[in-house]
């Protein structure tokens, strides 16, 4: 069913490689897109977006900073619904948790949510991820994970895994807005996103197969749960809007898999590079399942293989030149 180009949404972090496929998908269906960049004279930001199908006419760009609420209210006026993307994602090196990531992440969140409150927003959804679900050494180890487990906060500062961390407390914050407020909530929960890249600049899970293609052996033991197109990944935020039936949390994976699993695939199907070989369980305790993401397959999500996600990230990094 197609949108009306009346129907105005919003999409946070329009920019960044999950929001350019959801902004894409979006005008594809018929919505007026206001998106969000954090520099709109950044054409590192804007250029891809602009060049998007339907943009000249029904795509809007806004400059926002998460911390600063007047610039999201200017995104989300006039919108019926609203799609937060935008994080601050950093993995390696964090200097001060809080001002790099906990604050814009958590403080980024409840100004989404209010905006949207305030200007009458039907429907928001939230991007959060499998790093609220896992690390949670606690979960039951004969049961798979599902949308009922949560990522465990001390594990998380304990461990200094700060980006879980902020993922955890911004979908909790989220949560608590909706109960408090009154306001429609669904979260979608996405693995590691591949596929093809539409801004010129590599985000941090492409990173992912773009390093393991150079050798790297890291095996991402807290971080991995399986992988997932981002097409799918769109998809299911247009599919949890759409769908006045889907409520609370949508784990977002083709299958719940292995690191080891995929790097072995990656190995299979393009033997000319120096793939490194890891041991079979890369994070112990995680039970495999191919219907992990069942709320959002009875939704009506025809998950794309891991083979095919592998086959659109590999040529995409060549076609961008970020591998020969
Ligand atoms: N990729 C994955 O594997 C994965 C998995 C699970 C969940 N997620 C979630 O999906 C969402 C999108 O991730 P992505 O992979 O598409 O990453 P991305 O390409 O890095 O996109 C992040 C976006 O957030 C924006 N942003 C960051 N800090 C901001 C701030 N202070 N104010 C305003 N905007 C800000 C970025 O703007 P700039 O481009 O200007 O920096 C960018 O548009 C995030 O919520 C992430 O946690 C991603």
């Amino acid at each position: 069913m197609a949108a009306s180009a009346m129907e105005v949404v919003c999409v946070t972090g329009g920019s960044g490689y999950i929001g350019s496929w959801l902004v894409r998908l979006l005008l594809y269906r018929g919505y007026t897109v206001n998106a969000t960049v954090k520099d709109l004279k950044d054409e590192k930001e804007t250029k891809h977006l602009e060049a998007l199908e339907g943009a000249e006419s029904r795509l809007r760009l806004f400059q926002i900073d998460l911390v600063d609420y007047e610039s999201i209210v200017a995104a989300v006026t006039g919108a019926s619904g609203v799609f937060h993307l935008a994080t601050p994602i950093i993995v390696d090196q964090v200097h001060d948790p809080q001002k790099e990531l906990l604050g814009p992440a958590i403080k980024g969140t409840i100004n989404v949510l209010t905006a949207a409150k305030e200007v009458g927003a039907k429907r928001v959804v939230v991007t959060s991820s499998v790093s609220a679900i896992v690390p949670s050494p606690k979960w039951p180890p004969h049961l798979p994970k599902t949308e009922d487990c949560w990522a465990d906060e001390e594990y998380c500062k304990q461990n200094q895994l700060w980006y879980p961390l902020s993922k955890i407390l911004a979908e909790k914050a989220a949560w608590d807005f909706a109960k408090e407020k009154g306001l429609d909530v669904v979260v979608v929960n996405p693995g590691t996103v591949m596929g093809p890249i539409l801004p010129p600049t590599l985000n941090a899970s492409m990173l992912i197969i773009h390093r393991l293609i150079q050798g790297c052996t890291e095996t991402y033991e807290d971080f991995f749960m399986g992988s997932v197109h981002v097409q799918d990944v769109a998809l299911a935020h247009i599919m949890v809007y759409e769908n006045k039936a889907a409520t609370g949390r949508h784990l977002c994976v083709e299958a719940i898999s292995h690191y080891g699993d995929f790097a072995a695939m990656v190995a299979e199907l393009y033997p000319q590079y120096n793939i490194p070989r890891f041991p079979k369980d890369t994070q112990p305790g995680l039970l495999r399942s191919k219907t992990g993401s069942k709320k959002l397959m009875e939704l009506g999500l025809e998950f794309i293989p891991m083979e095919q996600i592998i086959r659109d990230s590999v040529e995409s990094l060549k076609t961008k030149g970020f591998i020969s």
